[in-house]
Formats: C-alpha cells, structure tokens, sequence
C-alpha cells in the first residue's frame, strides 16, 4: 500500500512575479483554498498520509498552513465563521506533514532527492501543486486513479494529457506502447523536446508514483540544462531496466503555474465547486431553520 507523498515546493515561482517575491507560489488561492491544499486533499483522498515537503527559503507560510492557529481559532470560536477551517482541521488532523529543504534550485530530479529521508524506502507519489487536478465526474481523483494502476503493474507511474503540437516543449514528453484504457507502457521519454523532436504529443503533468530505486537513478544522472537534474532521465532509466506506466487520467487538470491556467482555475472552481458548495450550504441551514 503507498502511504507517502511528497510535494516539491521549493521552487521560485518567477511566472508569478511580484505576487511571489514573498510568498510561496503554492499559496496563492484558487477562490478560497491555497493551491497546496488542493493537492494535500486530492492524497488525501487517495489514502496518502504521509506528507513531505520539500521547502526551501520563504516557503514558511506552507508549514504554517497546515499547523493549528490557535490565535485564529479562539478569535473564531462559536461565530458563522468557524467552518470555514473546517476543511484544512480535518487534513490536519489526518495526515502526518514533515519538512525538508532544497538548499539549491537544481531541478525537480534533485528536488524529489531531497525527499530521500522523508519518504525512505517505500514507493510513494509525487505531487506538483501548480497542477490542479478536478477529480473525474464519478469523484475519484486522478492520484486515487493512479495508486490503482500502482498495485496493478508495481513500478512507477505518470499522468499523461494530450496536448497540443505547439505545446510539447513546456513538458516532458513519452512514447509508449498503449494497453488500452488510457495505459501506455514507457518505451521513450523526451524533456521539453521540439515540436519536431516529440515522440507523441503525450504530456507529463505534475503527479507521479515513484518506486524508491528512483532516488539511486537520480544521484548517477548528469544535470542538463541550467545545471537543473531532470526526473525524465532517472523514470527513463527505471523504464528501460523495467517498466514504467503512463495512464491517460480521468478528470480534468489546470497548469496553474502559468498565469493563463490560474485563471482558468480559478473561473472554474468559483463555478463549479464553490458556488454549487455555497448552494448546499444555504439549503441545509435552511432546512435546520424550518426544524
Ligand atoms: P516549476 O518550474 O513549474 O516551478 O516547477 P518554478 O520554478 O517555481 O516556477 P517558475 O517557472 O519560476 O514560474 C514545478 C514544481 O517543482 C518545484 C516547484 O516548486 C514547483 O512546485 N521545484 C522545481 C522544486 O521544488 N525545486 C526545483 O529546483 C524546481
């Protein structure tokens, strides 16, 4: 059973400049609810209790966030607002949250290394938080899709979108062998390649299961780019000694590390999620009115 998740966070967030020079990227709200906690919630939901984060200067706020504010909480006691807590007690009070820190910004390979110690020996997911994924209609969130694919094949899985052509060098691209059902055994994997160079138009988003022999793949990978070390090379490495699954997921995902996609999460929870939990909310206080 994975129990673990890490979330890499240690990150500038520059898109974001100046709302991030003194924040964390990952704080910034979609509606009511920082973008961590999406995250945070959508393991939650798939079983995963054992939080890491990888942090690193001005990343405070994030461990604040999910400790108790007793100042807060006392000052809120008894009055309608209390409930809007709710939501991040309960994470609080079921997940165990631990931190770490990247003291150097080498890429997300080096920022998951960083995680060794908190996530040890066991298989365990990786989140990025600036992807915010919706759960598919029936309600199962895409890393709750993910652990099942997970106790099915035993080896590391991705989440994979369709993108288009003009868009493939924003990610890390695969080829692979389709199973059917969204599956696709990884025979090829492409860091931010050319419209040219791409071996599908087949993305990788920002949500990961690992298998721990990851992090030996990672230390023997040479940096590439800007000195960053890519977690491309070292899943590459773990597909051609065995097997990597990339499963085409259910639900939908915004790239909420750009300002486009953050605005279009944001219009879509404030209609979907939001406005339809306000409806409920006013229906059941009515009801316990009329009783
Ligand atoms: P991004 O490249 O999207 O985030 O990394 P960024 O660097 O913060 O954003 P920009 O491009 O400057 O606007 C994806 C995720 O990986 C983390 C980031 O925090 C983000 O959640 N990350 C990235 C690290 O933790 N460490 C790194 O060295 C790089």
């Amino acid at each position: 059973m994975i129990k673990k998740c890490l979330f890499p966070v240690a990150g500038y967030g520059t898109r974001f400049l100046p709302a991030t020079k003194s924040m964390p990227k990952e704080m910034l709200p979609i509606v009511n609810k920082p973008l961590v906690q999406y995250g945070v919630e959508e393991a939650d939901q798939a079983g995963l209790s054992t939080i890491g984060f990888v942090t690193g200067r001005g990343k405070r706020a994030i461990a604040d966030h999910f400790d108790i504010s007793y100042e807060l909480e006392a000052e809120i006691k008894g009055s309608g607002k209390e409930s809007l807590l709710t939501s991040i007690r309960d994470l609080i009070e079921n997940n165990d949250f631990s931190f770490t820190r990247q003291n150097h910004m080498k890429g997300l390979g080096h920022a998951i290394l960083s995680g060794r110690n908190l996530m040890g020996d066991d298989p365990f997911a990786v989140v990025l938080a600036d992807d915010l994924c919706v759960a598919a209609e029936d309600g199962e969130g895409v890393l709750a899709q993910m652990v099942k694919i997970y106790e099915q094949f035993r080896c590391s899985v991705v989440a994979i979108q369709e993108v288009p052509a003009d868009q493939v060098h924003k990610y890390g691209v695969i080829a692979g062998e389709d199973m059917g059902n969204g599956l696709y055994r990884v025979t090829d994997m492409v860091e931010k390649p050319s419209q040219e160079d791409a071996p599908s138009n087949l993305a990788i988003i920002g949500r990961y299961i690992l298998t721990p022999d990851i992090f030996d793949k990672i230390e023997k990978t040479e940096p590439g780019k800007n000195g960053e070390v890519q977690i491309t090379d070292a899943l590459m490495k773990q597909a051609q000694e065995g097997c990597v699954m990339a499963y085409k997921f259910r639900g939908k995902r915004f790239d909420c590390g750009s300002i486009e996609g953050f605005v279009e999460a944001t219009n879509y929870v404030f209609e979907n999620v939001y406005l339809k939990d306000q409806a409920e909310q006013a229906e059941q206080d009515q009801k316990k009115g009329s009783k």
